[in-house]
């Protein structure tokens, strides 16, 4: 089955007003051949989504509840209603940091369902777990516990990020992203069936202009999560281009 290219930026805790013009300048370069989607800080969404409307703008996070007592967390209503259409979730940031489980990706996950907003749930291993040639069973237990039961696949990208490629210039060779990626649909086949054909998996950590075009152009990659290079117009748009 073809699947649409999509390039994804996340911009993690960066950026400001004054920086969109940046996704300004993208939106207006970008063709259509290629889906792209920019995941922006909260407080940007809303102005995000008015001055590049023709990219898919979307959250960092999101809350696994509807509503009610969590101080300081964003609903999938209140993301949806400041303009975004989707939202990372189980970033290895927040698994780190938030200590999120796959079990609360999972429910974050199953919340945008409900919220009517689309998902790009993130995977991937530690450099023990590469080490220790563990990768593909640690990736294989995340699908496992943080997709939710009945997901459509054109509702989903999963993105395979080995948490040592992310923000330090390290890649896997082609050869391990593709087998992967293969690990990684099967398992999601394993679990919603046909559907799987439909899911989208990006590859992400360290992508760059320089590697894009290998990367995207691997077996089952279906397009990129992108930090850094996703900050300005000069160096994501390469990556765009690599991906038409
Ligand atoms: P990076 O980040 O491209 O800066 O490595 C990727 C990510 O964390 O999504």
């Amino acid at each position: 089955m073809t699947r649409r290219k999509l390039v994804a930026g996340n911009w993690k805790m960066n950026g400001s007003i004054a920086a969109l013009a940046e996704l300004e300048t993208i939106a207006g370069a970008v063709e259509g051949t290629v889906d792209v989607a920019m995941a922006v800080p909260a407080t940007l969404i809303a102005a995000a989504a008015a001055r590049a409307s023709g990219l898919e703008i979307g959250a960092e996070d999101v809350h696994e509840a509807d509503c009610g007592a969590y101080t300081g967390c964003l609903s999938a209503a209140m993301i949806k209603e400041a303009g975004a259409r989707f939202s990372i979730v189980g970033h290895s940031e927040r698994r780190c940091h938030q200590h999120e489980s796959d079990a609360d990706v999972k429910g974050k996950a199953e919340a945008l369902r409900r919220g009517g907003l689309w998902c790009i749930l993130c995977v991937g291993e530690e450099l023990a777990d590469r080490e220790a040639g563990r990768a593909e069973e640690v990736v294989r237990e995340q699908v496992a516990g943080s997709l939710p039961d009945e997901a459509a696949g054109d509702w989903l990208a999963i993105a395979y990020e080995p948490v040592w490629a992310i923000g330090t210039g390290r890649t896997p060779t082609i050869g391990d992203v593709a087998a992967m990626h293969r690990a990684i649909r099967s398992a999601v086949h394993g679990r919603i069936g046909e559907e799987a054909d439909r899911v989208r998996l990006l590859y992400g950590g360290s992508v760059t202009a320089e590697n894009a075009a290998e990367l995207l152009h691997a077996d089952d990659v279906d397009g990129a999560l992108v930090g850094g290079a996703s900050l300005t117009a000069a160096k994501f748009l390469p990556i765009i281009a690599a991906a038409g």
